[in-house]
């Protein structure tokens, strides 16, 4: 007569001990996958506290070269720059955005001069620059123009290429703007500038405090982006706005916010296959900070536990205002 076996598996066998956990740990998270954004002002020595984002700052192109060095020490492969601009030199269509000489491509030949081994990525789309706060141009009736737009975006990638930017990445949400970017960087020989498209970017109200950080705002004020940023509803539709962008040349693809839309990483890994990146956005970095300031979260647990789960959802890499702090607790503990 045989033994009933109870129970007829125990799956907390591996969980036992740390050797047996680490044998059949499935993801990890290393500083390679980690993406630094950083806000930068102009001028010279200048740095200003980001209140909704404890631990960010905006910071002068000088004061940016220890962050470039932390990311070099570490092994963080990338830093992704974001314009803070002198609202005197904020237009209706954003036209600061295209000079060669702005604060971005300052910015970029600075650090590429510097740090030539650290990859630079470079937004694209009007928002910093634009005294509505949109990412595109306004008809008459405060919509937002597509073609009239992309125009704009087209050369303002192109500009941010001859600065040397190693990656252009388009937030801006407008149809067609890949291909038209991807046409101009072909035709003025830019052919090794890579596009990280932000292909499902949601209407979300987790960018406040970015909106704050570039100061941006206070000129979008009560009006939203909903006529060309995702509605949080869908995810049929981030399929179809991922395959478009690969179709008109996209080499990575981006989903954002992230956390809240680990879905739509997932479905997007699964379906395409491409090289996949998610935006730990700055609303869901300011309510981790929030949570531990007021002692009700683990800082670092919490930040490397969210971090690892981009990962799991098959995010190649993450765009994190945490990418220092994860990455000295991965190198150092
Ligand atoms: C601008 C842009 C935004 C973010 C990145 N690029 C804000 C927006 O679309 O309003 C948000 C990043 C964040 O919240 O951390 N096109």
């Amino acid at each position: 007569m045989t033994h009933a076996r109870f129970p007829a598996a125990r799956p907390r066998r591996l969980r036992r001990d740390a050797f047996s956990r680490a044998m059949v740990r499935e993801h990890t998270l290393t500083p390679a996958d980690l993406i630094l954004p950083v806000f930068v002002l102009d001028g010279e020595n200048q740095v200003q506290d980001v209140a909704s984002m404890p631990g960010v700052q905006r910071l002068s192109i000088d004061r940016l070269f220890p962050l470039a060095e932390e990311c070099v020490r570490l092994g963080v492969p990338v830093m992704a720059l974001f314009p803070v601009i002198d609202s005197a030199l904020k237009d209706p269509t954003g036209s600061e955005a295209t000079n060669p000489n702005g604060l971005v491509p300052r910015a970029v030949r600075a650090l590429k001069a510097r740090f030539p081994e650290l990859g630079i990525l470079t937004d694209v789309a009007l928002d910093p620059f634009t005294s509505h706060g949109q990412d595109g141009l306004l008809d008459e009736n405060g919509y937002i123009l597509n073609d009239e737009t992309v125009a704009v975006l087209r050369q303002q990638a192109l500009t941010q290429a001859a600065a040397g930017v190693d990656i252009v990445a388009p937030s801006d949400m407008m149809d067609g703007r890949i291909g038209a970017i991807r046409d101009a960087l072909e035709a003025n020989g830019h052919i090794h500038t890579r596009i990280m498209a932000y292909s499902a970017k949601y209407a979300s109200a987790f960018y406040g405090p970015f909106r704050d950080a570039v100061g941006s705002a206070g000129n979008l004020g009560k009006s939203d982006k909903k006529t060309y940023q995702m509605d949080p509803a869908n995810s049929n539709e981030a399929m179809r706005e991922v395959a478009l962008d690969i179709a008109e040349g996209a080499d990575m693809v981006m989903v954002k916010p992230g956390l809240p839309y680990l879905d739509i990483v997932k479905l997007v890994k699964d379906e395409f296959r491409m090289p996949t990146f998610a935006y730990q956005v700055s609303g869901e970095y300011a309510m981790i900070k929030a949570a531990a300031q007021n002692g009700w979260l683990d800082h670092d647990k919490v930040m490397m536990e969210a971090l690892l789960a981009f990962k799991r959802a098959g995010a190649d890499g993450v765009l994190t205002y945490f990418a220092l702090d994860a990455a000295r607790l991965l190198r150092e503990g």
